[in-house]
């Protein structure tokens, strides 16, 4: 597959649309698109919209994927303000996905972030997938999301070292970001009629888990295999019920159905400095 990645064009808008409504349907707890669709649209309209790092991946000459990124900021107790970037949606079309397509989108486009000299990147997203791009749960810089919550689903990456150092607050992702039910489903009028896709209950995944090990799924509202992608390998570990064996039987599972495993990683020490 030869793949290149180059800058969105308002030619490729609809496709992206199109796209990214595929890539994310069914996805997480819901049987169509969330949204994110029309968080594109938005982004690219609103003034935290960075045209420099919003690509698109070809493979073999057709669209397979799509990144783009937002102006975010980080809010100190004292209330200093740190510009970062955060991205997202990132989409890979359902036939191009598990080939590298969403990697060599994420590695790209955080080179050229870095070039253009932002400082950080900060990130919702699958806490089983970031890692390996060197992303670690925000909450070893000190950051956290606007309520105070601190997940290992917010992840922050420095450009350069020591970036986020003292650099501890609330996290503030671009208003673009939200959209109500009612906006996307007025938005989804523009699309063609998609049947609602059927989501694999966790039930389908229990079978062969230990009594506590599903009780602790039950416990912490894992209703579906998408509610998994709120949730690192590492908090699932410190839930009451949950041990390896358990973890390992999820993995288990969740590979017979094709779906990516919990991974559990580890963050090498960070050195804060001054
Ligand atoms: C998530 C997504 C962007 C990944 O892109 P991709 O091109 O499929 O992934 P890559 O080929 O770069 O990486 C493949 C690896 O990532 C893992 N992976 C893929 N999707 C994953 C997911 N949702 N969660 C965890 N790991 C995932 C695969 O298991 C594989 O691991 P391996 O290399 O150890 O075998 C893509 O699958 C997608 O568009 N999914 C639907 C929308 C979505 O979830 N977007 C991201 C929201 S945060």
């Amino acid at each position: 597959m030869n793949l290149t990645i180059r800058r969105e064009t308002p030619k490729d808008y609809r496709a992206v649309e199109e796209l990214t409504r595929e890539a994310f349907w069914g996805w997480g707890e819901n049987p169509r698109c969330d949204g994110e669709h029309l968080i594109v649209r938005r982004l690219r309209t609103s003034p935290d919209f960075v045209p420099e790092l919003d690509l698109v991946a070809e493979a073999d000459g057709k669209l397979a994927g799509h990144i783009l990124y937002a102006k975010a900021k980080i809010v100190s107790p004292g209330g200093k303000e740190t510009a970062i970037l955060g991205f997202g949606p990132l989409s890979v079309l359902p036939a191009y996905q598990r080939q590298g397509v969403g990697g060599a989108l994420v590695r790209h486009s955080v080179r050229e972030a870095a070039r253009l000299g932002y400082r950080a990147i900060v990130i919702f997203g699958h806490p089983d997938y970031y890692p390996r791009f060197g992303f670690r749960p925000a909450s070893e810089f000190g950051l956290t999301a606007p309520d105070g919550s601190s997940r290992d689903a917010m992840m922050a990456l420095e450009l350069y070292e020591g970036a986020l150092d003292g650099v501890g607050g609330k996290f503030y992702e671009s208003p673009a970001y939200e959209a109500t039910p009612e906006e996307v489903a007025e938005f989804e009028k523009e699309f063609e009629p998609k049947e609602p896709a059927s989501l694999l209950p966790i039930e389908a995944l229990t079978e062969r888990l230990p009594g506590p090990a599903t009780a602790a799924l039950q416990q912490h509202g894992v209703r579906y295999a998408g509610t998994l992608c709120r949730f690192s390998a590492r908090e699932m570990l410190s839930w009451e019920g949950m041990d390896e064996a358990g973890l390992a039987r999820l993995n288990e599972a969740l590979l017979a159905h094709n779906l990516p495993p919990k991974r559990l990683f580890s963050f090498p020490a960070r050195e804060e400095k001054g």
